[in-house]
């Protein structure tokens, strides 16, 4: 079900044959290890964060979750890389149409669109359900997208846009610019971090662009990770925890360089490196060498985040388990990846948590993965009228609020679990 990842995917530091072997002594072999993946947060066997299951369903079942720092580059990567056959098949993850979403979408378009004018031919690698594509469809960008996820790009096509269900890889690229001529912008959102073998993403990224082409890739932001101790984000579809400065060395020597970042709240906080093929005369804006000069993910700081990120596990779960011994009903508020983070790492049981609603119809009337705890509609919320709601999907809080009036103004409490665990 899963792999062993011993090697940067970044700078390629740490490879235990080629690189770390130092010496032999009488002692025996004596090993680098400043030259070896350095182990930083680890949560033990956690299930796959979106394997929610029906009662027919057969589980994945668990793979270790440990994040390892590149003492070299400073990338921050999990120690194994789950089969994407095993993780994505029929993925139930489909892009938010939620107003913060939305809002985003005009914001990245506008960014885009300083950089690459009046763009027409996009190309969406992790297209999902079509809903950005669909987005800039509305404003006169013609666009294909990508996605193995077939059961979403098949939703995508019914919609009226364009979509292959297949991975990005050599043959997908070279078939797209056969069949559509090479874009004026890629996107990539929220996908770069699932990638394993960087390297050949980036040689398929300098096959299908052209010159002109811009690159747009948007990850979550690793310094807003740790700054929040969000560290629900850390599951197994994210591979990496994507800093500017790893991004700029997995670059040396290829075609494609960073050209410009920008930051958003989104997803707790996101980034958006825009590249370009080294030939384009475009100057490199000064946000590239800014990031990178900022940024600080030491082990340090990851030390002080594993740290935090326990004490935060411990203070949910107590608070749940004493609301619950009282005999308050306590439910679940957006079963996103995260919230499946949080019932496993608790130990919560659907006698503390009865249940969690989600407006996805994928995830409805399942079980969350691990816990087994029932995944509810959103009108749960308004029927069951719990004494608190968890607002696993964090990230959405402000709108959720506002969307649930109901629920608050008959005296239920919202539990929000980062950036700091509060009771609202
Ligand atoms: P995400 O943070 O990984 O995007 O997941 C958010 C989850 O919350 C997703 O499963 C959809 C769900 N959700 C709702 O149920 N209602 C809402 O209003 C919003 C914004 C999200």
């Amino acid at each position: 079900m899963y792999k062993l990842h011993t090697t940067c995917r970044a700078c390629g530091t740490g490879n235990p044959v080629l690189k770390t072997l130092k010496q032999s002594t009488a002692a025996g072999t004596v090993y680098d290890l400043a030259a070896s993946l350095v182990p930083v947060f680890d949560l033990g066997p956690m299930p796959l964060a979106n394997d929610f299951c029906g009662p027919d369903d057969e589980r994945a079942g668990y793979a270790p979750l440990k994040v390892m720092l590149c003492p070299n580059c400073g990338l921050a990567q999990l120690s194994v890389v789950v089969s994407p056959q095993v993780l994505y098949r029929n993925y139930p993850y489909v892009t938010s149409n939620s107003a913060t979403m939305r809002k985003h979408f005009a914001d990245i378009r506008y960014d885009i669109g300083e950089e690459a004018g009046d763009f027409k031919g996009v190309l969406e690698i992790g297209s999902n359900d079509g809903t950005l594509m669909l987005f800039l469809q509305e404003h006169g960008a013609k666009c294909i997208g990508i996605d193995p996820a077939t059961n979403l790009t098949e939703i995508a096509n019914k919609r009226g846009a364009y979509s292959l269900g297949t991975m990005f890889d050599a043959y997908s690229a070279d078939l797209i610019v056969t069949t559509h001529g090479k874009p004026d912008v890629i996107i990539g959102r929220h996908v770069f971090a699932h990638v394993d073998n960087w390297k050949s993403f980036v040689r398929c990224l300098e096959l299908v662009s052209a010159a002109h082409t811009l690159i747009c890739l948007e990850v979550p932001y690793v310094i807003d990770q740790l700054d929040s101790v969000s560290w629900d984000q850390v599951y197994h579809e994210h591979l990496s925890y994507v800093s500017v400065r790893a991004v700029d060395s997995l670059l040396h020597g290829t075609a494609l360089r960073l050209h410009k970042v920008k930051h958003y709240g989104i997803h707790g906080g996101s980034i958006m490196l825009m590249l370009r093929h080294r030939e384009s005369e475009e100057p490199v804006n000064e946000s590239v060498a800014k990031f990178i000069e900022q940024e600080n993910a030491s082990a340090d700081r990851w030390a002080a985040f594993s740290i935090e990120a326990r004490r935060r596990i411990d203070q949910l779960a107590s608070f749940i388990r004493a609301r619950a011994t009282e005999g308050k009903m306590v439910v679940g508020y957006g079963a996103s990846a995260k919230s499946t983070q949080w019932l496993n790492a608790c130990k919560l049981h659907k006698s503390e948590v009865r249940f969690v609603c989600d407006n996805t119809p994928q995830k409805q009337y399942k079980t969350c993965p691990g816990s087994e705890i029932p995944v509810a509609d959103e009108g749960a919320l308004t029927r069951e009228l719990p004494d608190y709601a968890v607002c696993f999907a964090w990230n959405f809080a402000e709108e959720i609020i506002a969307k649930e009036k109901i629920f608050h103004d008959k005296g239920g409490k919202w539990v929000i679990p980062v950036p700091q665990i509060k009771v609202l």
